[in-house]
């Protein structure tokens, strides 16, 4: 303490003004009393899940919970074992089926099912080519989990294409959301008036948490983090820990451009530098 305390005020007031804005803001009143309350969190698996979508955030989230309680459910249709592989998938309408028991798979392990899920606080939806075969067979379990937990929920998180099931649950009407950028398409032809956002590496909407594809989630997971707990100290260190350097603003989207996603501007740079948050 004694020692880090003073380097670290001297290093915050040497970045620049947007940097010193966020690391002298002390924790609130409500981010102080959250890391005291024991958060009950739960992550959907389904097969053919994007494994990052789901590790990614739970990396940082265990992390964290070192220091402020946390738990955490793993909930799918079944119990035990759920693995990363696609089921075989029609990719063009007409066209048969596509099998992916080629692709390598690492499962994950349900805790419990849509029907023994415990309260929660936290809810996270991964996204995952998965999702795509669950639409094809009508199978509408995680929106059916997603209405009967949303008004009980503190906060509804998404990554990649698992807002397209926020999206088929109805949650996302009149609400801001993004998505995987190189399923634009596909994710957008679902829900009504979503206000679908072209260019986010994350948006936030009320409780709703949604963000861009795959490795985006992990900004968004810091993001969301520092929101509830403040970010200096232990979302900062655990960063720092981790070595990762999460984007920090959330209209950085380089891959709207890549993937041609309508109102993205083409014009944007594709370059953006990141660097480590706080000490
Ligand atoms: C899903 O629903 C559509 C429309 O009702 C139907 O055409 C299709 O056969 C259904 N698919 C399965 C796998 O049940
Ligand atoms: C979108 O999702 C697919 C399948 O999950 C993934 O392979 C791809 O990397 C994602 N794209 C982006 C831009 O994140
Ligand atoms: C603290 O957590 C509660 C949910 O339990 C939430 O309503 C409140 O907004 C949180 N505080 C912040 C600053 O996010």
């Amino acid at each position: 303490m004694l020692f880090s305390k003073p380097p670290l005020t001297l290093l915050t007031l040497l970045l620049t003004t947007a940097d010193l804005t966020l690391s002298t803001s002390s924790p609130s009143p409500s981010q102080l009393s959250n890391r005291s309350k024991k958060f009950s969190i739960g992550i959907v698996l389904f097969p053919g899940f994007e494994p990052l979508d789901v590790i990614g955030p739970f990396e940082i989230l265990q992390s964290v919970s070192a220091y402020y309680p946390q738990t955490i459910s793993f909930i799918a249709s079944q119990t035990g074992p759920i693995t990363s592989r696609c089921p075989p998938h029609v990719m063009v309408p007409g066209q048969p089926p596509v099998n992916l028991d080629h692709l390598i798979s690492v499962s994950l392990t349900a805790t419990h099912t849509f029907a023994t899920a415990p309260p929660l606080d936290i809810l996270l939806i991964p996204g995952g080519m998965g999702n795509m075969v669950l639409v094809e067979n009508n199978d509408t379990s995680i929106e059916s989990f997603i209405n009967s937990r949303y008004k009980s929920l503190s906060y509804l998180l998404s990554v990649c294409t698992g807002s397209v099931s926020l999206a088929r649950s109805g949650v996302l009407k009149n609400k801001k959301a993004t998505t995987n950028k190189s399923f634009w398409g596909w994710v957008t032809q679902f829900g009504n008036n979503v206000k679908w956002v072209p260019a986010a590496r994350w948006t936030q909407d009320g409780k709703i948490w949604t963000s861009s594809g795959v490795a985006a989630g992990m900004d968004m997971t810091y993001a969301f983090l520092s929101k509830v707990y403040g970010r200096v100290g232990v979302v900062d260190n655990v960063m720092n820990a981790i070595e990762y350097a999460p984007h920090t603003d959330p209209k950085w989207d380089p891959f709207s451009v890549v993937w041609d996603v309508p109102g993205a501007d083409p014009k944007r740079s594709l370059e953006s530098c990141v660097k480590p948050v706080g000490f």
